[in-house]
């Protein structure tokens, strides 16, 4: 449907009156966190944005709410994440197990208007056509009915929520365990599950992200993953053409098998590799056969078990051809990586660290987690000396964070600059709710913050067309506005970190996950 204005209001009246019955549903042991500090955050005002998102929106136009929108910003921000939460009064374990919902905001001269779409997956359509849950989730939703309606349900629901990228003439709603979704570009319309013009088999794993090599070796190309886990797992490495008449083909892949279990969500690139991280991890699927647990609460951190980076080369690359390099890997369990780089005989990667594998009990509601026993993402520093074998370490910042990125065209390269999600206070888990510029070289930051009512999401570092400077660019995130219980557009200048204006959204949005920024 379309939104008129003047229809807006009543839309998200309706909106906040379900969340506030909602969010007072939710025990609140210490609502007002940070009490030594002053308040940080509210707990009902965080765990107000897990909601289902009741909108489909076309090309609506926004206005800034404070601030201009920059006329030399033109392109489309698309993001992606969970939009429906809940169904027949039966809520998702987890909220990674929420139904993609894309959203499209487009920016020409200056105007800004914005459509979204839950991806019409089949689990999406069986569970709107029923009214309820037909599927377990990966993350720990059940069927109704308990575990024996649980057990041997072994069929994944590809929710396609993670990520959002265009290829070629198709927009991908990515998720890691299965095919890709295609969508239109414009009107976010789903085209249905896509092999990639038969590049991947029926049902065959797809990370949800892929790294995008500015032209390292020529024309930018788009490098993504596979991988097949057991005792062995097998790596498929891909690389397709983004720009020309070649976009959306497959230019090379190579496959190569490990020994040990792998869960890898994310990797780094290089000009000459492609780096992964296995994390000492088990999976023991038995509970999720059983019917007791989903099949990403059986990952487990494993004593005394040794991660270790597999280095794989890239057939553009000087390596080209040449076997995998293996090499040990500090302690800790890694999610997302912020960027890779080679220097002399060394391969640098900067990732985001957590002490253990964050895992949520399965009788524990994600709304009332206590953020204190959660350990905290910190960016470190590994450098893998190739020619040694050796690798060491070093912490980046201390202050809590996540979703980080350089600038797009230093993707593989020694970037000065990261931008990333942060914590309020500068140790310690909390919720995320402040953008973090960060100098790699100097260590300077400057921080905007959305605390105490303002929740962040993943920020965009999207470069000014022609800039020369690394930071020259602007930041645009989604927060959640805790105090209207709605979806706030910020943007930022990416140098600065002052505010350049902020529109708040027609659409009140759970926390996302991944997003792109697509030039026009
Ligand atoms: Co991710």
């Amino acid at each position: 449907m379309t939104l008129t204005p003047d229809r807006i209001p009543a839309a998200a009246s309706q909106a906040t009156t379900d969340s506030a019955r909602d969010a007072a549903t939710v025990p609140l042991a210490s609502p007002r966190e940070g009490s030594s500090q002053g308040l940080r955050f509210e707990r009902a005002q965080w765990a107000s944005a897990f909601r289902n998102v009741d909108l489909e929106l076309t090309a609506v136009p926004l206005q800034a709410t404070r601030g201009t929108i920059p006329a030399a910003l033109n392109g489309t921000l698309y993001r992606n994440g969970p939009g429906r939460l809940e169904r027949a009064g039966h809520w998702v374990h987890h909220p990674f197990d929420g139904d993609g919902m894309i959203t499209a905001l487009r920016f020409e001269g200056g105007g800004l208007g914005l459509s979204n779409r839950f991806v019409r997956t089949e689990g999406w359509q069986a569970e709107e056509g029923a009214g309820r849950y037909l599927y377990r989730g990966v993350f720990g939703t059940q069927k109704p009915g308990g575990p024996l309606a649980n057990a041997f349900d072994l069929r994944l629901k590809n929710i396609a929520n993670t990520h959002v990228v265009r290829l070629g003439d198709n927009l991908l709603a990515l998720w890691e365990a299965s095919s890709p979704h295609a969508l239109d570009p414009d009107s976010l319309e789903t085209r249905g599950i896509t092999l990639l013009d038969g590049v991947l088999k029926p049902g065959e794993a797809f990370s949800a992200h892929p790294r995008f090599d500015p032209g390292h070796h020529g024309a930018p190309r788009m490098v993504s993953f596979g991988v097949k886990s057991g005792p062995r797992s097998t790596i498929r490495l891909m690389e397709f053409a983004t720009d020309g008449p070649k976009a959306g083909q497959l230019l090379s892949e190579r496959s190569d098998s490990f020994n040990g279990f792998a869960f890898l969500h994310d990797f780094a690139i290089t000009p000459d590799w492609a780096i992964f991280l296995q994390n000492a991890i088990a999976f023991n699927p038995l509970p999720f056969a059983l019917g007791l647990k989903g099949a990403a609460q059986c990952l487990r951190s494993k004593p005394g078990g040794q991660a270790r980076f597999w280095l794989v080369p890239r057939d553009s690359g000087a390596h080209a051809g040449e076997a995998p390099r293996v090499l040990d890997a500090p302690e800790g369990f890694v999610f997302h990586h912020l960027n890779a780089y080679q220097e002399g005989e060394e391969v640098v990667v900067e990732s985001i660290y957590y002490a253990d594998f964050p895992s949520i009990d399965p009788e524990t509601d994600y709304r009332t987690v206590d953020f204190d026993l959660i350990p905290a993402g910190l960016l470190e520093r590994c450098r893998l000396n190739l020619a040694a074998g050796t690798v060491s370490s070093e912490r980046l910042s201390e202050r809590c964070c996540e979703f980080a990125m350089v600038n797009p065209s230093q993707q593989g390269l020694a970037a000065r600059y990261a931008w990333m999600a942060v914590a309020e206070r500068e140790a310690g888990n909390d919720p995320l709710q402040a953008f973090k510029k960060l100098d790699l070289r100097s260590g300077e930051r400057r921080v905007w913050s959305a605390a105490p009512h303002g929740f962040v999401s993943e920020p965009l570092m999207v470069p000014r067309p022609g800039a020369s400077a690394e930071d020259d660019g602007w930041l645009l995130a989604v927060v959640w506005n805790g105090e209207r219980s709605g979806s706030d557009l910020v943007i930022l200048d990416a140098a600065s970190m002052a505010e350049v204006a902020l529109v708040e959204l027609p659409l009140a949005m759970p926390y996302g996950l991944h997003g792109s920024w697509s030039q026009a």
